[in-house]
């Protein structure tokens, strides 16, 4: 018989969404009742892909039925659409050949790390998106789950005491580094000062740094940087994954891209970026050419102005979340540049904080223990739901006794 995997038995259980999406429906089938349940759990989105957009969608599967429009693979993603990211979102600091297109940041994620391969240490954010840790973990990056972390993994406090920033002095030399701003789960967005930081040591340490920056469309004060290629020297210690997802309303979509810099480089000073192309030719065909095309509609004009009034809803939703906290004294941050707000309830855990909202008030939250240790008496409110629901569920959480 052939052997399992034993990256894959050094998981911690299940993953964080599925295992919530379970305790719903256990809950939901064991309490039938006439009061709907409402999700502020996952960050998915629920607006509908705004109409110009939408017609570069429509556009894109047009042109395929035509001799003229139709195209296959283009495994790093149409040229005209790598050349558009770079002039929409990077001020045209990369040639084409650095930004590659792909389903989605979570699956670049997952995929990255088989360029540094097992043994590789990794530091991340703790709290964080639990991706960086299972990604990890499955390429044999990192060892067993104990004592609230995996070997191999330092986890960075991020805590109201650090102003939700870690202390690198955590990290060991030539760490791969997962770093996320605006924060999921927490909600805050680093600033141009400390993402400083965090390059001078990348650089004198020998780090790379994958930078998640999935939800930099949703800040909004202009003095805070949306990506990590707003720093000087970041080409030679950083990769950024990007998305779609949130911004456009592309979550069932998939599109996203990462930067790879030609100027990163191994220890040996062999180049990241050809490595990519490489894998990536290998284990990926590439995204959807009508994704794309989609995606070259949110880029013009009238698509920025789309992605502006569905990032602008959310925050929105955001924003009455938080005051409906701040009304029942619960303190909170994030949400006012990302859709994430980060609740604490001291003394309580998360899990069972999560239970009582599902049980008393049928809301379904993200407990912060599942983002890291330090996620633990924190609950996070996502804010990607219809207005009604995220309107009800605020009413109905007027009764929460903290
Ligand atoms: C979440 O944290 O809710 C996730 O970001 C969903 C996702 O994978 O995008």
């Amino acid at each position: 018989m052939i052997i399992r995997n034993p990256n894959i038995a050094n998981l911690k259980a299940g993953y964080l969404f599925p295992e919530i999406a379970r305790r719903r429906r256990e809950f939901a089938s064991a309490h039938p009742s006439d009061v709907r349940i409402i999700s502020l759990g996952v960050g998915n989105t629920t607006e509908p892909i705004l109409p110009h957009i939408c017609g570069g969608l429509v556009e894109g599967s047009r042109r395929l039925g035509t001799i003229e429009g139709y195209l296959g693979y283009q495994d790093e993603g149409l040229l005209e659409l790598r050349e558009k990211i770079s002039e929409v979102f990077y001020g045209r600091k990369f040639d084409a050949d650095e930004i590659f297109i792909s389903d989605g940041a979570k699956c670049d994620i997952g995929r990255l790390q088989t360029l540094f391969g097992a043994g590789t240490r990794v530091a991340v954010q703790d709290p964080s998106y639990p991706v960086y840790v299972d990604g990890s973990v499955l390429s044999g990056a990192a060892g067993v789950w104990e004592n609230n972390g995996y070997h191999g993994v330092a986890y960075l406090p991020c805590t109201a005491e650090n102003g939700y920033f870690p202390d690198f002095s955590l990290v060991p030399e030539n760490s791969l580094v997962y770093f996320c701003s605006p924060n999921n789960p927490t909600g805050v967005v680093s600033t141009r000062e400390q993402l400083a930081e965090l390059v001078k040591f990348a650089l004198k340490k020998g780090c790379i740094v994958v930078f998640d920056a999935a939800y930099s469309e949703f800040i909004r004060d202009p003095s805070l940087p949306k990506s990590i290629f707003e720093i000087d020297g970041a080409e030679q210690c950083a990769i950024e994954v990007q998305s779609f997802s949130k911004s456009a309303g592309f979550t069932g979509v998939r599109l996203g891209w990462s930067v790879v810099p030609k100027a990163l480089k191994y220890a040996d000073d062999e180049s990241v970026n050809a490595d990519w192309a490489r894998l990536a030719g290998t284990v990926f065909n590439g995204a959807s050419n009508i994704a794309q095309t989609g995606a070259l509609a949110a880029l013009d004009s009238e698509g920025l102005k789309e992605m502006r009034r569905l990032t602008d809803f959310y925050l929105e939703n955001a924003r009455l979340i938080k005051g409906a906290l701040q009304n029942l004294g619960i303190s909170s941050i994030g949400g006012d540049n990302s859709p994430y707000i980060w609740a604490r309830f001291p003394g309580r855990d998360s899990w069972d904080v999560f239970a009582e909202i599902l049980e008393r008030y049928r809301i379904v939250t993200t407990p912060g223990a599942g983002f890291g240790p330090s996620g633990q008496s924190f609950i996070r409110f996502s804010a990607f739901g219809r207005r009604a629901d995220v309107e009800e569920a605020c009413e109905r959480l007027k009764s929460f006794k903290v």
